[in-house]
């Protein structure tokens, strides 16, 4: 009886969700799906193979529906530019399980209207006017870059597995010393806690294929799993590390002496009694950043040849007696190429981020109502054959034009999105990567384990596309 009343009454509340939503079709082709449930059953945790088939299938831009929710997939980088840089579109749908506060729309990531446009504008800024005191972002990057090469070399050319930790330790560090002023060792216990907390938080959801995410209402019914309670406490542990470096800075903050990240917001909100800032947004990269870094080091281990290629360019610049800087890289053609190639063939956010429509718009004859979600599909641009020859081969020289003597930038790579909300990280993130990738292969040859010679290029399970574990020697070509 009472068993008939719950299942009664979550029915009675499923039919609210879907009946009061906003159910306009968008005349789009894709796959119909079935009454009321729409796609829900080809919801998979490889939905970027899926979502791949309905691009190869119906075109250019695909409407799919899960329960009430309406998708829209964006299938081409220049009709996705055009659209992402319409203010309609600038929209952002909110996964509470993703929000640093829950229930609240704080931050660069998940904030929309004025309130992200100022975050946006003063972030943006800070980020490139960076340098508190005598540290400039890339000195920062450079200790870490320093860090993990004097790790990986106590390895004494012994395997090196868990790389994608490893490397995450690196960048989690640099950014943390931006936003909070303090370093900490790479094997800290606290830069562990906060390493595993990221990891964890955008991980968890996405083990049960996503799912949470078309339906935001399961979280209510099935909370642990549909990994939302999960990220959850992975996201309260997130907070109060923030909130603790807060709340230190706060007890010594001068509005006249500017250390970090923390003092720059505590000085622009004026109120130094509010923790709630914008953080997450930073923190949030460093995932993808090190992600990233993780297949490039992959790639490098099963394509010796490119790694030989590199080397050399590096040897003619620094002529072996000095590190990398960002300052070489417009020198550098074979590098960028090698870094464009790793960021198409990873194609780490495989659909990018949701954008929500905020209001009714008409685009090319097609009416998006508001509320449609609507995302970009990377890795079908990133690996589309009408634009790519042989896609799943990493050959960094399609990049390379003049005979092989300048990097040419293509608009079909778009891993940080397009448009008014794209990636605000993007510069830092290509510095870092660019830092960490030159300064490992000019001190160390990357080579497979030789007791698992070809490691596989798939990624594994997952929404975002991470390498499967690996383990790679590391051995020492000069004076590290
Ligand atoms: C390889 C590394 C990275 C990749 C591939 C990446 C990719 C992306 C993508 C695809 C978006 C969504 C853009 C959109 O909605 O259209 C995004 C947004 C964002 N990224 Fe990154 N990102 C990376 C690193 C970083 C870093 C290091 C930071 C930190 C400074 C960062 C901060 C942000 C922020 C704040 C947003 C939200 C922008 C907004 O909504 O206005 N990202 N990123």
């Amino acid at each position: 009886m009472v068993a008939a009343f719950w299942i009664a009454l979550v029915c009675a509340w499923i039919a609210y969700m879907y009946f009061t939503k906003n159910n306009k079709a968008v005349d789009l082709p894709g796959p119909g799906g079935l009454p009321f449930v729409g796609c829900l059953f080809q919801l998979d945790k490889r939905f970027h193979l899926i979502l791949y088939k309905y691009a190869e299938k119906y075109g250019k831009a695909v409407y799919f529906k899960i329960f009430n929710e309406h998708f829209v997939t964006i299938n081409d980088a220049k009709m996705g530019k055009e659209l992402f840089s319409m203010d309609q579109l600038s929209g952002r749908p909110v996964f509470d399980a993703f929000l640093l506060y829950e229930g609240e729309k704080l931050g660069v990531v998940n904030s929309e209207g004025q309130l992200w446009e100022t975050h946006r504008r003063f972030t943006l800024r800070q980020l490139r006017d960076f340098g508190f005191g005598k540290n400039t972002m890339e000195m920062l990057i450079m200790d870490e870059v320093n860090d993990f090469a004097e790790r990986i070399k106590n390895a004494k050319g012994a395997p090196v597995g868990e790389i994608k930790k490893l490397l995450s330790l690196a960048v989690v560090n640099s950014l943390w010393t931006i936003v909070s002023g303090k370093r900490y060792s790479q094997d800290d216990a606290n830069l562990k806690a906060i390493s595993n907390s990221l990891d964890r938080a955008l991980s968890a959801s996405a083990d049960t294929g996503g799912i949470v995410f078309f339906m935001p209402w399961l979280r209510y019914i099935m909370p642990e799993y549909t990994g939302y309670a999960a990220t959850r406490r992975a996201f309260e542990q997130l907070r109060a590390f923030v909130e603790d470096s807060v709340k230190e800075h706060q007890k010594t903050f001068k509005p006249d002496v500017i250390r970090d990240f923390i003092d720059v917001y505590l000085k622009e909100m004026h109120s130094v009694t509010d923790p709630k800032s914008t953080f997450y947004g930073k923190e949030g990269g460093t995932d993808t950043t090190s992600t990233t870094l993780a297949w490039a080091i992959l790639y490098l281990a099963t394509h010796p040849e490119v790694q030989k290629k590199l080397q050399a360019e590096i040897s003619s610049i620094t002529a072996d007696s000095r590190d990398v800087s960002v300052a070489d890289r417009s020198s550098m053609p074979y590098s960028q190429a090698t870094i464009e190639e790793v960021f198409r063939m990873s194609s780490i956010l495989p659909n990018g981020v949701q954008h929500q429509v905020l209001t009714d718009v008409t685009f090319q004859g097609t009416l998006l109502p508001k509320g449609t979600m609507v995302s970009m599909n990377a890795f079908y641009i990133h690996y589309d054959p009408a634009l790519w020859d042989e896609p799943a081969k990493f050959k960094p020289e399609r990049f390379l034009v003049d005979n092989g003597k300048a990097f040419k930038k293509s608009d079909h790579v778009v891993p940080f999105s397009i448009g008014k909300r794209h990636c605000l990280g993007e510069s830092l993130a290509r510095d870092t990567i660019f830092l960490f990738l030159t300064n490992i292969v000019k001190n160390f040859n990357v080579e497979c384990d030789p007791s698992n010679p070809n490691p596989t290029l798939e990624p594994a399970i997952g929404f975002t596309l991470n390498p499967q574990e690996y383990s790679v020697i590391f051995k020492v070509r000069g004076k590290v």
